[in-house]
């Protein structure tokens, strides 16, 4: 799995440059107002990540928001100063099913920020049964998909991202450090292997680096998983959303 070891130390600071959570946030409130979720519904972030997003949502006041992640790096950045989340679980999605006895049916499950891209379709397919499971009726799931350009061969490909090449992403401190931070892409069998590159500026540290792999899948192979696991097609929608830089795609279980 993808454990975000080294990346979650500097994920806020990337995410505050680019407006990350806020923009995140403005693409929840909007589903939101569309599935008519209410403050007292249901809500897991089930790729809760730093958690920075959820609080957010608390903080407009939907006061039921639960929290899962695989990557305990990821949950330790988590602000548990104050409980403010009904509940937090490290879980990887293999097991999410175990979450819904725990904690019961849900109104909303979101998976954002380009999540889901982390796991094969067929892992997907199991998952967003089980999710169906744990909803309410009228609950709705929600995920987001990567804008794959078609290439000449047919395939799916990264517009613009030449293997091979460092791309500067922005400077960062990662243990009272500074790095330039870049990506570089890679491409094996169906998968884009991303190596992230943490650059020192002082000569008396060393770069380092870790690598996330994200699986090249269509939005139109994402809807056909889900009416696979039982979302009527009608109740699919695959929206763009302003400033938000993927599809989002949303299901609502009747
Ligand atoms: C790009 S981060 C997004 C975090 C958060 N949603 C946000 O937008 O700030 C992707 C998250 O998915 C989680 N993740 C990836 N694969 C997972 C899996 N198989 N099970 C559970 N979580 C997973 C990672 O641990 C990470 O926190």
């Amino acid at each position: 799995m993808n454990d975000y070891e080294k990346l979650s130390e500097v994920f806020r600071q990337i995410a505050d440059a680019r407006k990350h959570f806020e923009k995140e946030l403005y693409v929840l409130l909007v589903l939101f107002e569309m599935f008519k979720i209410g403050k007292d519904s249901k809500i897991l972030d089930a790729a809760c990540g730093t958690g920075d997003v959820a609080r957010l949502v608390h903080d407009r006041g939907y006061h039921k928001v639960f929290l899962s992640d695989g990557a305990k790096s990821m949950l330790s950045m988590v602000d548990k100063a104050e409980k403010w989340y009904e509940d937090i679980a490290e879980k990887r999605w293999e097991e999410i099913g175990d979450l819904f006895p725990r904690w019961g049916k849900f109104d909303f499950v979101y998976f954002l920020g380009n999540s889901v891209a982390h796991s094969p379709l067929s892992v997907l397919e199991e998952v967003f049964g089980s999710v169906y499971e744990g909803l309410n009726g009228g609950g709705v799931l929600v995920f987001d998909v990567r804008r794959w350009k078609k290439s000449s061969d047919g395939g799916l490909v990264d517009g613009g991202r030449e293997p091979g090449i460092w791309r500067l992403l922005q400077k960062v401190y990662y243990d009272n450090e500074k790095y330039l931070l870049f990506d570089k892409v890679s491409y094996k069998g169906g998968e884009q292997r991303v190596e992230y590159i943490f650059f020192p500026e002082s000569s008396s540290c060393n770069s380092f680096c870790e690598t996330l792999s994200y699986h090249i899948f269509s939005w139109e192979d994402a809807v056909d998983v889900l009416e696979k696991v039982g979302f009527p097609s009608d109740s699919i929608k695959v929206l763009e959303i302003q400033e938000w830089p993927y599809l989002v795609v949303t299901a609502r279980k009747m």
